[in-house]
């Protein structure tokens, strides 16, 4: 096969290497995977409106999230495990975020530390993903772990007060093989007991509500990101409760299966914010195409998920670099194609919607 020219050529060659439970494991989604395909099928619902005879001589992808610098509009978004994909686990993933120019945010079910990513790659900015525990005190101690580290946001994941059911993983028997291990999460509780997704997520506080996460706001010396916003009325309650910036996604389309796609939801959160804090979105982001697409309908920024750890799959750290950098080249691409110089310039103009307003 020729070298893989983008994500889809990535995921075939990782569908090839990994075993098939941890495939399924990455690839799967909830209940009949409807949400999973929709993620991806609903931006290719979205045509780019291009702008001609605009000076695109210096275009650049560069522009900002927190006040801080990317080489692009697109972080990598938190998934666990990665060991599971490839050796090296996140300390590849955060050397090829840092080689490309952008921001990683590590999963609380990590399998390297958060000192150990930091020491990986020191100079570039990271962010940490939080579940919040039963045992306040391990949550604190996450937190604690991380700020100490130099991570400079927490992204607090709201989407998951229970895990969905996720009917590959039912079909494969997918256990978590017994040498990875979650370091922070050991350190904090004093031992690692995650046979299972559903064992790792066990712990997981399901009472977590708004006064949670104005606490968590008011006790972080850092900004607090909340992930996993669906609708404008909790757009809203997030600004209201202290947010400074929200992630429009739906976990990838692996908890609940009967909901729409990013792309459909991102118009009305964005709408509800109103320009107070950033709203980044995620699910579905196969090209530099849907980057534009998001920014056109407000979104900051995009993460990703899946495309990394396809990358990372097939050669680890090069192999998570080079997916990163495909997309930094399309997105540059498509924003010199649009007549956009940098993202900034992209505008609600840029983009159509087939069969709709
Ligand atoms: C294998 C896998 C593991 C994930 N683990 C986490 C996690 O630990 N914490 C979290 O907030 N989101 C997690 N997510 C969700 C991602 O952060 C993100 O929302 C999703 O992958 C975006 O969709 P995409 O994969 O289509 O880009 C996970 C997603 C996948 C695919």
């Amino acid at each position: 096969m020729h070298e893989p020219l983008n994500v889809a050529d990535f995921e075939r060659l990782a569908e090839a290497s990994l075993e098939p439970g941890a495939f399924g494991y990455f690839a799967g989604g909830a209940g009949d995977e409807q949400c999973l395909r929709e993620n991806v099928d609903a931006w290719r619902r979205h045509r780019l409106r291009p702008r001609v005879l605009v000076d695109v001589g210096e275009a650049t992808a560069k522009t900002t999230v927190l006040g801080m610098e990317v080489s692009m509009p697109l972080l990598v978004a938190p998934t666990a495990f990665h060991r599971m994909v490839h050796p090296d686990g996140e300390t590849a993933t955060a050397r090829a975020a840092a080689t490309v120019g952008t921001i990683m945010c590590l999963s609380t079910l990590a399998t390297s530390g958060p000192a150990e990513v930091a020491a990986a790659a020191p100079d570039a900015p990271r962010w940490f993903q939080l579940y919040v525990f039963r045992e306040r005190a391990v949550t604190q101690n996450l937190v604690e772990q991380a700020v100490e580290a130099g991570f400079e946001a927490i992204v607090l994941t709201v989407d998951a007060p229970r895990l969905g059911r996720r009917e590959r993983d039912l079909r494969t028997g997918f256990r978590i093989p017994e040498d990875i291990v979650v370091p922070s999460v050991a350190a904090a509780v004093g031992e690692w007991t995650g046979a299972t997704p559903l064992d790792a997520l066990s712990r997981i506080d399901p009472t977590l509500s708004w006064g949670d996460l104005e606490q968590l706001v008011a006790a972080s010396p850092v900004p607090v990101v909340v992930k996993g916003i669906q609708t404008a009325e909790d757009a809203h309650l997030a600004c209201e409760h202290g947010a400074s910036a929200i992630v429009v996604s739906n976990h990838g389309g692996r908890q609940l299966d009967a909901v729409a796609p990013t792309a459909e939801l991102l118009p009305e959160c964005v709408d509800a914010v109103g320009g107070r804090i950033e709203v980044y979105v995620d699910g579905g982001i196969r090209r530099g195409a849907d980057v534009v697409a998001a920014l056109a309908l407000g979104a900051r920024a995009v993460l990703v998920g899946r495309p990394v750890l396809w990358g990372l799959a097939h050669g680890g750290e090069t192999g998570a670099t080079r997916v990163l950098e495909l997309l930094r080249d399309e997105i540059e691409l498509a924003l010199a194609l649009c007549g956009c110089a940098s993202p900034e310039a992209v505008t609600p103009a840029h983009v159509s919607r087939i069969g709709g307003p």
